[in-house]
């Protein structure tokens, strides 16, 4: 399951292991901010470039209020070069004590368009060119959502695993709190998001290679290390299995799992770059550190945690 910190004790380690300061700028990433909780806060707050130039990717869960949200994206973004948001699910939920009432789509741009007024880029906007160490890369936020098709084991349609979820009494907030509108369902905006973002990366340049950035992951391999396999039918589609071996992808970035990792598929690179919630990084700490360094990659930074890489090569 998730791994164990090699210092529980100490939640804020330095994002550079040993503290050597980085010869040039990087690519970093978190996910899984989760502000509302008030013991993320302090966190949030510590985290900061060591380069001027430093980028940061935020792979969604921020929190749930706007106001917590633009809160903490507002923070980062006057820290680094630049912030390059995609949204979780916690972002797209309409609680009631929110300030804000829209729902599924409508919600959406509204807080695209409250990125864009706090200078952060979205899944919405031109996607950006890293032309720093590692580079020169496209950085490119997504927003796919899921489709129930990492279903439970020995179900064959949404309804017969979601009831399977119910009866195990594992069920996502999402349901009740996620609204979907215009669209019928979370499924069919997922199929829709699917669709339009295939094109969009199919007209790429295949010559400059992508970071993919989203919530979910790209394919259904993480989620068999959950402790409860009913939850994984909210956490993405088997519409983009192969995304990373059809486009040129140099690291898939990801959260929602709360199992911050690195793990390799058909050679490429995905990293699971939560925070979590209080109770999570309490028990295990920040084994890989807060921020996670995309670019440049040093396979020394994985071998740094005394943990490494987990999962198999396939
Ligand atoms: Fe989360
Ligand atoms: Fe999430």
């Amino acid at each position: 399951m998730s791994p164990i910190s090699p210092d529980p004790a100490a939640p804020h380690a330095p994002a550079s292991p040993g503290g050597a300061p980085p010869p040039g700028p990087r690519l970093l990433a978190v996910s899984d901010l989760h502000v509302g909780m008030a013991d993320n806060r302090p966190i949030t707050e510590s985290l900061r470039p060591s380069h001027d130039d430093d980028w940061l990717i935020v792979a969604g869960d921020v929190g749930e209020l706007t106001e917590d949200i633009a809160w903490a994206l507002g923070l980062l973004a006057g820290r680094f070069a630049k912030v390059v948001w995609a949204p979780g699910n916690h972002e797209l939920w309409t609680p009631r004590e929110d300030a804000v009432q829209l729902r599924g789509e409508e919600r959406y741009r509204h807080l695209v368009e409250m990125c864009r007024g706090l200078g952060v880029l979205t899944p919405e906007d031109d996607w950006p060119l890293w032309e720093g160490p590692g580079g020169p890369v496209r950085v490119a936020p997504l927003f796919l959502l899921y489709d129930y098709t990492f279903r439970v084991a020995g179900t064959s349609t949404k309804e017969e695993s979601l009831a399977r979820a119910h009866e195990a009494g594992v069920v996502c907030t999402d349901e009740y709190l996620l609204h979907p509108d215009p669209y019928r369902g979370r499924d069919d905006w997922c199929r829709a998001r699917v669709a339009e973002t295939r094109r969009r990366l199919a007209a790429q340049d295949p010559s400059v290679p992508l970071v993919l950035v989203n919530h979910f992951p790209l394919v259904r391999q993480p989620t068999q290390v959950l402790w409860h396999p009913e939850f994984a039918q909210w956490c993405g589609t088997v519409l983009t299995a192969d995304w990373h071996r059809r486009f040129t992808t140099a690291a898939v970035v990801y959260g929602h799992l709360h199992i911050p990792r690195t793990t390799w598929y058909d050679g490429v690179r995905f990293e699971e770059v939560s925070i979590g919630y209080p109770r999570e990084w309490r028990r295990r700490g920040h084994p890989k550190g807060l921020l996670r360094q995309i670019l440049p990659y040093t396979p020394q930074q994985e071998a740094a945690t005394g943990l490494g890489t987990m999962g198999a090569r396939s």
